[in-house]
């Protein structure tokens, strides 16, 4: 026994691909740990390694080397036939749905309990309950080709958990959805969490569907773990390159390039100014930061572009701005509000002798 009291817990996890003309190192050394309550989001580009790294959860992938905890047991060195039992205890959705398209909504969600060979009578009363939980008890009798997306994704959903699983995994279960519906499906997973304490490991490759529901998260970057921790604390404080770049794309940051190369800077400043990301975290995100600064320190702030997300109920400010004055004000400025922990990113020094303001779009990280 091991797995220091984790739910699940994967150690220095390795998997390689090798085909005749290339070798794919799609798991390299990933060790995640999620605890029994977690939604655990899992993010990262195509060709990650994200599904790979599901799919070791339960062993439909067998890793090459490292350990997987479930609940304390290694699972990575049992038998096929031992397996069984813990495949029960971890349901799975996928973005495909995977129903079984000749067989009704009940007997979809039926079918699990039938391979157990559970007597019709509990089969009735568990098809039933999980019906009414996911909201299609009038639909018992249709046939999946029959329902929509969202709908198909419900009794997926209603099929991995009639065997009462303790975790579930989804493997970009809501891709194939539209905003609304993949509103709609995290919302019930949500429900599932809070009401049955149903751990979820949540697979995405999408910052808007991690950022909603989870509250851990890992960064899978070409097979290792770029980052993992509280939710907030990664999106509000990105530390690596790719987490950065995520954190941009959740603030709409795509279009202050252009703004940033087309601003008249030297209309804005008294001969020498900085351009300046800041990044508010938590209540400072509501602080009146910007008037306090130009009272306290005279200097004088131009807001370029700003932008407020809420993440797990607690806001992060992005902040554009141009400073200028004194330089010694606008550095005392900045130096305040890094004792105030907010992020603080100079974009670029300019003076009215340099008139080169180079490329904004080849330039630093923007966070
Ligand atoms: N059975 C396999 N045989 C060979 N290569 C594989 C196999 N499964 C996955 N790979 C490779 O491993 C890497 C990771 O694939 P994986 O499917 O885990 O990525 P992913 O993050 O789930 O991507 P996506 O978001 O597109 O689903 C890829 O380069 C993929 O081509
Ligand atoms: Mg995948």
């Amino acid at each position: 026994m091991d797995g220091s009291g984790h739910i699940l817990e994967l150690k220095n996890l390795c998997r390689t691909f090798r085909m005749k003309t290339n070798v794919v190192e799609a798991l390299k050394n990933v060790s995640i740990s999620v605890d029994a309550g977690d939604i655990f989001g899992i993010i990262g580009v195509s060709g990650a390694g994200k599904s790979t790294l599901v799919r070791s959860i339960n062993m439909l992938e067998r890793p090459d080397s490292g350990e997987v905890y479930v609940s304390g047991n290694n699972i990575a060195a049992l038998p096929e036939r031992e397996l069984m039992k813990i495949r029960q205890k971890i349901g799975m959705i996928f973005q495909q749905f995977n129903l079984l398209k000749s067989k009704t909504v009940y007997e979809n969600i039926a079918f699990p309990l039938r391979y157990l060979k559970k007597s019709r009578a509990e089969i009735g009363r568990k098809v039933g309950d999980m019906l009414e939980i996911v909201g299609l008890t009038d639909k018992a009798w249709n046939y999946p080709s029959q329902l929509s997306g969202g709908q198909k994704q419900r009794v997926a959903i209603a099929r991995a958990l009639v065997t009462e699983p303790d975790i579930l995994l989804s493997d970009e279960a809501t891709s194939a959805l539209d905003p609304q519906t993949t509103d709609s499906i995290l919302s019930l997973l949500k429900e599932l969490n809070t009401r049955f304490g149903l751990t979820i490991v949540l697979i995405s490759h999408e910052m808007d569907v991690v950022k909603k529901i989870c509250n851990r998260v890992a960064v899978l970057d070409d097979g290792e773990v770029a980052e993992q921790g509280v939710l907030w604390d990664v999106f509000s404080n990105p530390v690596s390159g790719i987490t950065k770049k995520m954190v941009s794309g959740l603030f709409r940051l795509d279009n202050i390039h252009y703004i940033l190369d087309n601003i008249d800077v030297g209309k804005i400043i008294r001969g020498w100014g900085l351009i300046v990301h800041l990044l508010f975290r938590g209540e400072k995100a509501n602080n009146a930061y910007i008037a306090y600064l130009v009272k306290k320190f005279d200097v004088e702030i131009s807001i370029i572009y700003g932008n407020i997300e809420i993440i797990q109920s607690s806001p992060i400010g992005s902040l554009f701005i141009v400073a200028t004055g004194d330089r010694a004000q606008v550095e005392a400025a900045l130096d305040y509000l890094r004792s105030e922990d907010v992020r603080v990113n100079i974009l670029r020094e300019y003076s009215n002798e340099n008139e080169d303001r180079g490329n904004f779009s080849e330039g630093k990280d923007l966070i």
